[in-house]
């Protein structure tokens, strides 16, 4: 049995003071979900105040990105160590917006996985096929494209094992358009079977979110199918209530 997550991805929105009362929100919510795991990922400069805000609780604090380098003359650049000096226990990789707007490649991806996975976070890395893919029938193809790097490399089975992917059709991501639970539902079960044929144990334990136009009324549907282990929300999550709501349809998943 994988324990949901509920992840939210607070993307550039906020101040120091909607920061700290949305953590604050969050957390005297979070007791009532104790089978799922919740975590927040707020913009870098507002980690500290996030992570005072949530200490001593059970929600896990996340960043949204984090340098494939270990420490130098990187101008710019956080180190996935200076993260988890901070507190973090999670990071993403390769969200959507980071490929497209900051043009990383996919190789440039799996280093910041590798230097995240060295410091002791969790990457949670993304990947989504876009509007046009998906229409030409290409989405297996490209979702495999975008783990290669990753299924390809020496390490790989190390580097699985307590990470989590993320699916974000980037066609649902802040559109209001969902995957339907089938749609989300077949590429989870792709990218668990692709990862079974480099790493079987890591396979089965791996958690898979779905991302993209999440909301309370769409979620129980999503979290039902099986390969859909919870949810990396982003604009949802940027009210403690409707984030909570979300938690609360993980936790139907379990019981
Ligand atoms: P929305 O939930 O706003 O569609 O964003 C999804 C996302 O990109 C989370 O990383």
């Amino acid at each position: 049995m994988r324990t949901p997550l509920v992840l939210g991805n607070w993307k550039m929105h906020g101040s120091q003071a909607f920061a700290r009362a949305l953590a604050e929100a969050v957390r005297a919510r979070a007791e009532a979900f104790p089978g799922v795991e919740l975590g927040v990922c707020p913009p870098y400069v507002m980690l500290p105040i996030v992570a005072k805000a949530l200490d001593g609780s059970r929600v896990a604090l996340g960043a949204q990105n984090v340098s494939e380098f270990g420490e130098g003359a990187y101008t710019g650049e956080i180190s996935a160590g200076m993260l988890k000096d901070l507190g973090c226990t999670h990071v993403l990789v390769g969200h959507f917006e980071r490929r497209q707007i900051f043009a990383e490649s996919p190789v440039q991806v799996v280093q910041k996985l590798v230097a995240a996975h060295t410091a002791g976070l969790v990457p949670v890395l993304c990947v989504g096929e876009t509007l046009a893919e998906r229409q030409a029938g290409t989405t297996s193809r490209v979702i495999e494209a975008q783990l290669q790097p990753l299924l390809g490399h020496p390490e790989a089975a190390a580097l699985l094992v307590g990470a989590i992917i993320a699916y974000e059709p980037v066609w649902a991501i802040g559109t209001g358009e969902t995957a339907s639970p089938a749609q989300a539902q077949a590429v989870h079960q792709d990218i668990r079977k692709l990862v079974a044929g480099r790493a079987p144990e890591a396979a089965r334990s791996l958690r898979i979110l779905y991302g993209g136009s999440v909301k309370p009324g769409n979620a129980t549907e999503l979290f039902a199918m099986p390969d859909i282990d919870g949810g990396l929300i982003g604009g949802a999550a940027l009210k403690a209530e409707d984030f909570c709501a979300i938690a609360e349809a993980a936790a139907s998943k379990r019981s």
